[in-house]
């Protein structure tokens, strides 16, 4: 284990077993029509890569990045769309896939983005964690892979001010690594 984490909240072959297990929920609920899913830039590109190889059907891929800035291991509320997927999306059945829902205010500012520009676009939401305790707008996702409780996790994507992305699990951060830093997206 890094040096940095306190505990492994998460191993790699519980978020393989889960993410195989969404990735088969989402091609069970969608047997039909045009299926595109976005994955947010940058924490969601690990869970992505394992979550498409397990949807056992034709589908899109798109890319969407989203930056809220603030101090440390909370956002500051500004979400700044920097990238977004140009492709035309009417008609089809879009899933949003993110690292983590904490406040919710990422995936309701893309969400909200993607049904002004594609307004018979079906937009639904996956994030491999949920952070419920620290939600700020109303928003479930869709698909959830595992709750997590209000403490700050880094690995398999999700970062601390850039680093640990590349863990291959999902662990606590010892709160002496991130006084004074800033987070990532
Ligand atoms: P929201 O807009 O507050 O829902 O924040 C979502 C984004 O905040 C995620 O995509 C993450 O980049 C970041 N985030 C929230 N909680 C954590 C955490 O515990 N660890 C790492 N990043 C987090
Ligand atoms: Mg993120």
């Amino acid at each position: 284990m890094h040096q940095d984490i306190e505990r492994v909240l998460f191993s790699e072959d519980a978020i393989r077993a889960r993410t195989r297990a969404l990735g088969e929920a989402i091609a069970k609920a969608h047997p039909e029509g045009d299926l595109v899913l976005v994955a947010l830039l940058k924490g969601s590109v690990l869970f992505y890569a394992d979550l498409i190889r397990a949807i056992d059907r034709q589908i899109g891929v798109e890319f969407a990045w989203a930056s809220s800035y603030g101090d440390g291991t909370s956002s500051s509320g500004t979400v700044e769309l920097k990238v977004f997927p140009d492709e035309d999306l009417r008609g089809k059945t879009v899933v949003v896939v993110d690292d983590i829902l904490d406040t919710g205010r990422t995936l309701a500012s893309v969400k909200a983005r993607l049904l002004a520009e594609h307004p018979d676009a079906e937009v639904r939401t996956c994030v491999l964690l949920d952070k419920r305790a620290r939600r700020a707008v109303e928003l479930d996702a869709d698909y959830v892979g595992f709750e997590v409780e209000d403490v700050f996790v880094v690995g398999y994507g999700l970062d601390f001010a850039g680093r640990y992305r590349n863990l291959p699990y999902i662990g606590v951060l010892k709160p002496h690594c991130y006084e004074g830093g800033e987070e990532g997206d």
